[in-house]
């Protein structure tokens, strides 16, 4: 990344609350020019095939890393792109995807660097927010042999962030909605996906799941 953009990025001073509404004048004018009929298409309804389940990081939009567009992706994001069970959030998210706009695919993308990840690899307290990572420092434990082999901290941190995306795959198959689209053979895959912020890159992490049968038996419904 040269100097000049890494600037850009980092020196965030010329947003302001008034730029943001002035943005979006610029931006109906830009889309309008494009198309006039724009807002009156998209207002009309969305199909989006796919659901996100992403980092709330502000580098890691959706729409722009996947060169989509408003109304292809529905997006869920929060702290480390975790699926937990009690997350009320999540799971209503999950649960109108799946089951009203049957979305075909569900994706769970991490990224390198992931503050959230690193912050539960750590000792430190972080106050509230320890709460939320405690559910990253139990991916750590599946999977702490592999991890505190790896002598190089950038490795081990970027393999953690490979694992809890593997693990919030698996978080996704456990969830009775998932498996109730398989059991009513409704087409759904889930996905995991780790994006790079320095190259922009995304890895799939070959974990892509059509049913449950590689799933532990304790984790099936019927
Ligand atoms: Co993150």
């Amino acid at each position: 990344m040269c100097a000049k953009t890494k600037k850009i990025i980092h020196d965030t001073s010329h947003i302001t609350y008034e730029s943001l509404l002035e943005g979006n004048k610029q931006f109906i004018e830009d889309t309008l020019n494009e198309d006039p009929h724009y807002f009156e298409k998209l207002a009309n309804g969305q199909k989006p095939p796919v659901l996100w389940i992403g980092c709330a990081d502000s580098r890691v939009p959706a729409n722009q890393i996947t060169n989509t567009a408003p109304g292809e992706i529905f997006v869920h994001r929060n702290i480390a792109n975790m699926v937990i069970h009690s997350d009320m959030n999540m799971l209503s998210v999950l649960d109108y995807a799946v089951n009203v706009l049957k979305v075909k695919h569900v994706i769970v993308t991490g990224h390198y660097g992931c503050g959230g990840v690193i912050a539960a690899m750590s000792n430190q307290q972080f106050g509230l927010i320890d709460n939320w990572l405690r559910h990253i420092k139990d991916v750590y434990r599946l999977h702490a042999d592999e991890l505190d082999a790896i002598k190089d901290e950038q490795e081990r941190t970027n393999r953690m962030v490979e694992f809890n995306v593997i693990e919030n795959v698996y978080n996704l198959c456990k969830t009775s909605i998932v498996q109730n689209a398989w059991l009513n053979g409704q087409p759904l895959a889930v996905h995991g996906w780790v994006y790079s912020l320095s190259t922009g890159i995304i890895t799939d992490m070959k974990v892509s799941a059509h049913n449950s049968e590689h799933m532990a038996n304790v984790f099936k419904f019927q």
